[in-house]
């Protein structure tokens, strides 16, 4: 992690600006909107849970260990690490993946959508602390060739 220096407004209106989905119209599934609708109602984009845990950072991360979230023990004892791989698998039957899971989701049976919210949750993840809250960066490698 890489504290950003404070910036002033205009920049830092042009850095949100560079953050905006860059999908061309029409060309892709928007995964930030399937999220919103899939998932939104128990998941955040940012490091706050909700009925569900913050999946900021879940790429690389064994399950049930987002720090602060009261996990299940199903959830906990699954041990999945997890990547685009195994988080396709869960979120097309999370019952059958993690059985007893509080998750009340029956899965995404649409493959197309599920791979958009997976592009899209993969990368979440936290850049820098601004004025106490944290900034989640969805789209890095433009924000960086941006700044240089
Ligand atoms: C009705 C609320 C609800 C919805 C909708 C929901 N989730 Fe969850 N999710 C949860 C809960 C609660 C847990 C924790 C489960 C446990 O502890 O057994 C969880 C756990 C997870 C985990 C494991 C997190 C970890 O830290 O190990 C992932 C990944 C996940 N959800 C992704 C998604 C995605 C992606 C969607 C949308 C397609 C989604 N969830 C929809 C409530 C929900």
């Amino acid at each position: 992690m890489r504290a950003l220096p404070s910036l002033p407004a205009a920049a830092a209106a042009a850095l949100l600006l560079a953050l905006a989905p860059r999908t061309p119209a029409g060309a892709e599934l928007d995964g930030a909107q399937a999220f919103r609708s899939a998932c939104g109602p128990c998941h955040s984009n940012n490091l706050g849970h909700r009925i569900g845990p913050s999946l900021v950072g879940i790429e690389g991360r064994l399950s049930g260990t987002a720090p602060g979230f009261d996990y299940s023990e199903v959830m906990k004892k699954a041990a999945i690490r997890w990547d685009a791989a195994t988080l396709d698998r869960f979120l097309a039957a999370p019952a059958s993946v993690v059985a007893g899971s509080r998750m009340s989701y029956p899965g995404l049976k649409d493959e197309a959508r599920r791979r958009a919210i997976v592009d899209y949750i993969v990368g979440l993840r936290v850049d820098a602390p601004a004025r106490g809250r944290l900034a989640v960066i969805s789209a890095a490698p433009s924000v960086t060739s941006h700044e240089k």
